[in-house]
């Protein structure tokens, strides 16, 4: 462990990236956050001086990714955990009308960016015997989500990915966990942009729980993923769960 642990999050300049590395902030660690979007990143750096630094780019240029490990290793000497976070829905399509070069973005962005970042990361996460965390979905497993093969299969992948990296890498903790509907842009961009390629029932649920106020807060899956990626417990390691599952509730702090 470094003397300050020292956080790389994805997709930190909004949503539950931006709250976990907040989290992460308010216990005196240090962040590399990564985002296309430098806002919400430099508001976090104004907010806790000396505590973040941050990459502005494109996860799917793999580059972005490897620069964010080079970044944590020289300016704050090392690494303690990685939150992978940042992911997108588009394209939501059924498999008759998938654009592959969509599809392939997609695929860059929500998990061959993982697997580019993990590389160079091992060694400091060999090092540190740290944490990884990664934000899967239910859509990883459940068959119901009508138009969301490439967002559900690159988040079955990233439940793979915990598992093997559970087997592979005896010091580094791995979990993958599901932080289920959340009030993020995320949601928004669905309920604008795809629910007519989706079945009414699902689009119809997720407007509801908009409009009737009773979308779930960012604030408890935030916390289960800092509990996760601070000390995650090895009975745990390789696992997927969703954050209010039996399991992984008892995690929730807010
Ligand atoms: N919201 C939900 O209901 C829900 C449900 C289950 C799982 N999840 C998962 O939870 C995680 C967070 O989602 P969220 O709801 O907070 O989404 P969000 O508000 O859309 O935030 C996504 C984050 O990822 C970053 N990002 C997206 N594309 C990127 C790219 N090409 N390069 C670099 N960064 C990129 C975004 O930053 P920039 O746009 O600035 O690049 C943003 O910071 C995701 O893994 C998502 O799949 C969400």
């Amino acid at each position: 462990m470094t003397a300050t642990p020292v956080y790389i999050v994805t997709g930190a300049s909004r949503g539950l990236g931006f709250n976990v590395a907040k989290r992460l902030l308010g216990q005196a660690s240090k962040v590399v956050a990564v985002a296309r979007t430098e806002a919400g990143m430099a508001q976090l750096a104004e907010e806790f001086p000396g505590q973040v630094e941050y990459v502005t780019g494109d996860l799917a240029d793999y580059a972005t990714g490897e620069k964010a490990v080079k970044v944590a290793a020289e300016k704050f000497g090392g690494i303690d955990g990685i939150v992978f976070n940042a992911a997108v829905i588009h394209p939501v399509a059924t498999i008759a009308n998938t654009d592959i070069n969509e599809f392939k973005r997609l695929f860059d962005i929500n998990f061959f960016s993982i697997l580019t970042t993990l590389k160079p990361a091992m060694p400091y996460l060999r090092e540190s015997k740290g944490n990884v965390v990664f934000v899967s979905s239910e859509a990883s497993y459940e068959s119901h989500f009508y138009g969301w093969e490439a967002y559900g299969s690159s988040k079955a992948c990233v439940n793979h990915l915990a598992a093997t990296l559970a087997v592979e890498e005896p010091d580094v903790f791995a979990i993958s966990v599901d932080p289920g509907v959340m009030d993020s842009a995320m949601q928004a961009e669905i309920r604008e942009k795809h629910g007519t390629n989706m079945k009414q029932d699902h689009i119809d649920y997720l407007n509801k729980v908009k409009e009737d106020g009773s979308i779930p807060s960012i604030d408890p899956p935030a916390s289960v993923i800092v509990s996760m990626v601070t000390k995650g417990p090895a009975e745990l390691n390789g696992t997927y769960y969703a954050f209010n599952s039996p399991t992984l509730s008892p995690f929730i702090t807010a």
